[in-house]
């Protein structure tokens, strides 16, 4: 498997706070944007209608020793099922455990919000994220073929098993503690 290179920039949960996203964020938004996702990324607009949606949750990370934003993430509920619309961490601080945390924080979330399913749709090129995908055991469900329409490349589909079950508890329990040592022995302070 390939391994992900040493973080540019490396963090602790004390320098981290992760809390609900907000409109002030989206300049730094904007900026992590770009560099993640290249000329066709969401606009302004959109993330200032993503926080508003009444079934979007979306978090940022922030670091706080620097006062800046270093990632987000987001998705919809719908009935017991949730979307990731957006994950990303910004390219100095990638290899951290960052992806890792959103992650974790939006199915933390999710599991008071009786989700049981987990979808997301993710480039068939970008196997940084599929390998975080996969590591919370995310399977492949399909392809949707030229879903991006900047280079027509497909989308693969991923998807959890129901997150309320023992299997899927376990593995999960089993990351995030992984995820704590990494970060310093604890999760960062966070607001829901
Ligand atoms: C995908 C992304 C959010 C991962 O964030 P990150 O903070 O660098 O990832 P982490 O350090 O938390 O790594 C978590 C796991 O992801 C995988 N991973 C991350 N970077 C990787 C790399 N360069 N190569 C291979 N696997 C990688 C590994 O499985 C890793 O687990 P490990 O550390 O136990 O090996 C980040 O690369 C990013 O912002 N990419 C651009 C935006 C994007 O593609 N978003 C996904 C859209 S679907």
């Amino acid at each position: 498997m390939v391994q992900s290179s040493p973080p540019v920039q490396s963090v602790t949960s004390e320098d981290l706070l992760i809390r609900r996203m907000r409109i002030v964020d989206i300049p730094e938004i904007m900026q992590i944007e770009s560099v993640s996702f290249g000329k066709h990324h969401w606009s302004e607009d959109s993330f200032r209608y993503e926080i508003k949606n009444q079934i979007g949750r979306y978090y940022s990370l922030i670091h706080r020793k620097e006062d800046r934003l270093i990632g987000y993430g987001g998705y919809w509920l719908i009935f017991d099922e949730a979307h990731i619309t957006t994950i990303a961490v910004h390219n100095e601080f990638r290899g951290n455990g960052l992806g890792d945390l959103l992650l974790v924080k939006m199915i933390d979330r999710m599991g008071t919000q009786s989700v049981k399913w987990v979808t997301l749709e993710v480039r068939t090129s970008n196997t940084s994220a599929q390998n975080l995908y996969y590591k919370y055991h995310f399977r492949s469900m399909g392809t949707r073929p030229r879903y991006y329409q900047d280079t027509n490349e497909d989308a693969l589909i991923m998807t959890t098993e129901n997150i309320q079950s023992q299997d899927f508890r376990s593995v999960f329990r089993e990351n995030k503690m992984h995820l704590i040592e990494r970060l310093g022995g604890k999760m960062p302070e966070g607001a829901d």
